[in-house]
């Protein structure tokens, strides 16, 4: 698939099957840059397909991180700390992840490198970790407002007590990345609770890290050993199935292997407040994460209204919940969700476009939406504004349109979700 070409997804009538989602793209990040700087060969299975994994990979291998990669098998042999200066600048693609949390480690590192991105990424700031890095003492420039590109100074860093103003799990992830480089203690207080994968994968990797409330701290100089894992299926990825499950009364979907970290896991909690039954089997835990498998059955979706702390907890879900609000009950509203706007796209805007050009009504606000439920959608030709999540959000929402929809630019699902529309095909019935 080339780009900007597009999909046609039709109307079905119901949705019926298994689904196994890909690894989870938070984790593998995490697995794959503790892996670089950890002593000893890790392997990683069920490892993220997506783009942005890659790219995180790939800038690994530019710092000297030799790994071996077969179907979603990754093995890293780790470098014990010092990675090797970069000869280019290290492209992080689309990926904001890769970018904010490597900047962690760079700034511990003993060398100049220039992280950059394409134009999406080019457009995301980049404040929120240049600040608190350089006050551990490393150097950063960037362009103008804090984005990208950023040429990172590294040295020897000290630990600071740090209050962060935006709730950013990537921003909490790469100050204690950056923490472990440090001399002394790095706390970081976060507003609100965000994903806890960077503790974790730092505690399987063998640091300790100490976590109450809204608070987490870690004492420099730690030494990582290299581990065995099996990286949990995405619930950001499965969000796009759970909530095409939900459209549907008396639809019958399994998602198995399911990552559903307490965290993370808010998203079924809100199907079941919506009418969705689900049920989880299996559960078991891989290095703290927990992992199951849900069978999903749909009903007459009630409304909802998010706010924070949800908000944080579902922020990647939102454009999809966003997408199927016009078929609920009594909608759907959505608050606090300022960060939407500097995500891949402006996802605000990207969601209300798409959603009107299918007819809707949506009452756009500065930091959320409020969509009316009862609402029935015609295809239409929308765009993906260059976002996977805002692909596959309006896929899902296409499902119950009346007629055609086409999706220009579709292929943006590769950067979380290569293979989203054959699985979609998959598990829906014309
Ligand atoms: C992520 C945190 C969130 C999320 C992103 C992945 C992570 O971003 O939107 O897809 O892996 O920590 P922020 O940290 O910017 O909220």
């Amino acid at each position: 698939m080339q780009p900007e070409e597009s999909v046609v997804i039709r109307r079905v009538r119901t949705v019926h099957g298994m689904v196994r989602p890909p690894g989870d793209k938070s984790i593998s990040h995490r697995y794959a840059m503790l892996a670089g700087i950890a002593d000893g060969v890790t392997r990683l299975e069920n490892f993220s397909t997506g783009a942005d994994c890659a790219s995180t990979l790939g800038c690994l291998r530019a710092l000297g991180v030799d790994w071996e990669r077969s179907q979603n098998q990754v093995v890293v042999h780790g470098r014990g700390g010092r990675l090797q200066a970069p000869k280019a600048a290290l492209d992080c693609g689309n990926s904001g992840s890769t970018m904010r949390m490597l900047s962690g480690i760079l700034a511990g590192q003993g060398f100049v490198s220039e992280l950059k991105g394409d134009e999406s990424l080019s457009r995301r700031p980049m404040a929120r970790v240049i600040a608190p890095l350089e006050s551990m003492g490393a150097r950063i420039e960037s362009n103008a407002g804090g984005r990208p590109p950023l040429r990172i100074r590294g040295g020897q860093l000290k630990g600071i007590g740090y209050k962060m103003p935006v709730a950013s799990a990537q921003v909490k992830t790469s100050l204690l990345f950056a923490g472990l480089f440090a001399d002394g203690e790095t706390r970081i207080e976060e507003p609100v609770r965000t994903r806890d994968h960077g503790e974790l994968a730092l505690r399987a990797f063998g640091a300790e890290v100490a976590q109450a409330g809204n608070e987490v701290c870690i004492q420099g100089g730690q030494k990582l050993r290299a581990i065995e894992a099996t990286i949990p299926g995405d619930i950001s990825s499965a969000a796009f199935f759970l909530c095409a499950a939900g459209l549907f009364p008396g639809s019958q979907l399994t998602v198995a292997g399911l990552g559903m970290n307490p965290t993370r896991s808010v998203l079924l909690d809100l199907l079941i407040g919506m009418g969705v039954r689900i049920s989880v089997t299996q559960l078991e835990q891989h290095h703290d994460e927990l992992v199951g498998t849900v069978q999903v059955e749909g009903s007459e979706l009630r409304g909802t209204t998010i706010q924070s702390p949800y908000t944080e907890m579902l922020i990647d879900e939102i454009p999809v919940l966003a997408a199927i609000a016009p078929y609920t009950a009594n909608g759907i509203g959505i608050r606090d969700a300022r960060e939407l706007r500097v995500k891949e796209s402006d996802r605000i805007a990207a969601v209300a476009a798409n959603l009107r050009a299918m007819g809707a009504q949506v009452d756009e606000r500065e930091d959320g939406l409020h969509i009316p439920g009862r609402q029935s959608l015609h295809g239409a030709e929308l765009d993906s504004f260059g976002d996977h999540r805002i692909a596959m959000a309006f896929a899902v929402a296409a499902l119950r349109a009346e007629g055609e929809t086409r999706i220009r630019g579709a292929n943006a699902a590769v950067i979380s979700y290569p293979e989203f529309y054959d699985t979609l095909a998959s598990v829906t019935q014309a």
